[in-house]
C-alpha cells in the first residue's frame, strides 16, 4: 500500500476516488425532514483536502456551497471550549450515545445532561453557552468560518433556517426538556433561532476543509494565533472519533480511522492531525443520517493514502 509523503499526490487520489464513487449505484436518500434539503440530487459529489498551510486540492463539486448543518457543531464546540474551558463538561458529557442524533430518550435518565456535544441535545447546550458568552452565537460562528476559510461570502441560508424552524418541534422539545433541568440559560425560542441559523450556514467542501484546519494544527488558527490548547484540540478530535457520526461512530472509526463529523446536508469533515483536513459532500444519506458516498470516499482516502490515526 502506498503511503503518502507529499501533498502534491493528493490530486490523483481524489480523482480516483471520484471515479470510483461515480460508478457506485445507489447513494442513499437526502434528508426529508427538512423540506429545503429534500430536493438535493443524491448523486452530487465533491471532496476537498486542505494542507496545514491552507493549500486545497479538490474534485467534483468541491467549490459548491451546501448546507453545513451538524458540521457546525464542531466549530461551536471549539469556540465555547476556548472561552469556558472544562466548566463546559458540567453541562454536557463526552460519551457516545448509541442513539439517533435527535433522540430524547437518554435525557430523562441522565438528568438533562446530554451524552455529548454532537447529538442535537448536546449541541443545543453548547450553542446556549456560546450565546450567553458572546450575545450572538451564530454570528460568532459565521465570522469564525469566514476568517478560517478565507471566504467572506459565507452566509446563512434563510430558506433552510425557516424550513427547519417550521419543522423544529423535536429540537424545541429537547430545549424545553433541558431547560426544565436548569441546563439552558437563554429563553428556548432564542436558543432555537440561534441553532437553526447555525445549521443553515452554506459552505463548500473547500471552505469547510480549510475552516477545520485548526484541529489538524493542534489548535492553531489560519493566521497563526492559538484558538485551543494542544490538549483541547486533541479532546475535540477524540470526541469526533467517538461521537461524530452518531450511532455509526464505531463503524466510521473501523472503516475510515479518522476523527470525523457528519451533517444531514450530506457533508462530512475529517481530520488527519498534524497533516491535513478533509471535507466530502454527497447528499444521499444512510438510515443513521451519514452521507453514503461521503463515508465511502473517506474510507477509500485512508486506504489509498495510508493516512489515519491508527
Ligand atoms: O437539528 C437538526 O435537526 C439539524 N439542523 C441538524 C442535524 C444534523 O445535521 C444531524 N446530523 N446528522
Amino acid at each position: 500500500m502506498a503511503i503518502m509523503t507529499s501533498s502534491t499526490t493528493f490530486q490523483p487520489v481524489l480523482e480516483r476516488i471520484a471515479e470510483e464513487i461515480e460508478r457506485t449505484p445507489g447513494r442513499g436518500r437526502p434528508a426529508d425532514y427538512i423540506p429545503a434539503l429534500a430536493a438535493c440530487d443524491p448523486r452530487s459529489f465533491g471532496m476537498a483536502v486542505a494542507d496545514l498551510d491552507g493549500t486545497v486540492h479538490g474534485v467534483g463539486e468541491w467549490r459548491r456551497p451546501f448546507s453545513a448543518q451538524s458540521l457546525t457543531k464542531v466549530f461551536t464546540l471549539a469556540l465555547d471550549l476556548a472561552r469556558e474551558g472544562d466548566a463546559l463538561w458540567e453541562h454536557v458529557g463526552r460519551e457516545p450515545s448509541g442513539n439517533r442524533f435527535n433522540s430524547l430518550v437518554q435525557l430523562e435518565y441522565e438528568n438533562g445532561i446530554p451524552r455529548n456535544p454532537f447529538i442535537n441535545a448536546g449541541a443545543l447546550v453548547v450553542t446556549d453557552r456560546l450565546h450567553t458568552r458572546t450575545g450572538d452565537a451564530s454570528g460568532e460562528l459565521l465570522s469564525f468560518l469566514r476568517t478560517e476559510s478565507g471566504n467572506p461570502g459565507l452566509t446563512f441560508d434563510q430558506e433552510v433556517a425557516a424550513s427547519e424552524s417550521g419543522h423544529g418541534d423535536r429540537n424545541a422539545a429537547l430545549g424545553h426538556f433541558m431547560a426544565s433541568y436548569g441546563n439552558i440559560d437563554n429563553p428556548v425560542p432564542t436558543l432555537l433561532e440561534q441553532y437553526f441559523r447555525q445549521c443553515s450556514i452554506a459552505a463548500s467542501c473547500a471552505d469547510l476543509a480549510l475552516a477545520t484546519g485548526f484541529l489538524a494544527r493542534h489548535g492553531i488558527r489560519a493566521d497563526g494565533t492559538r484558538l485551543l490548547t494542544r490538549s483541547q484540540a486533541k479532546q475535540i478530535n477524540a470526541i469526533m472519533l467517538t461521537c461524530g457520526t452518531y450511532d455509526a461512530a464505531g463503524d466510521f472509526a473501523y472503516r475510515v480511522g479518522l476523527p470525523g463529523k457528519s451533517g444531514v446536508g450530506g457533508g462530512i469533515i475529517a481530520v488527519v492531525p498534524g497533516r491535513c483536513t478533509l471535507c466530502v459532500w454527497s447528499p444521499g444519506l444512510d438510515e443513521r443520517g451519514n452521507s453514503v458516498a461521503g463515508v465511502a470516499a473517506l474510507d477509500r482516502f485512508t486506504t489509498l493514502t495510508g493516512l489515519s490515526v491508527f
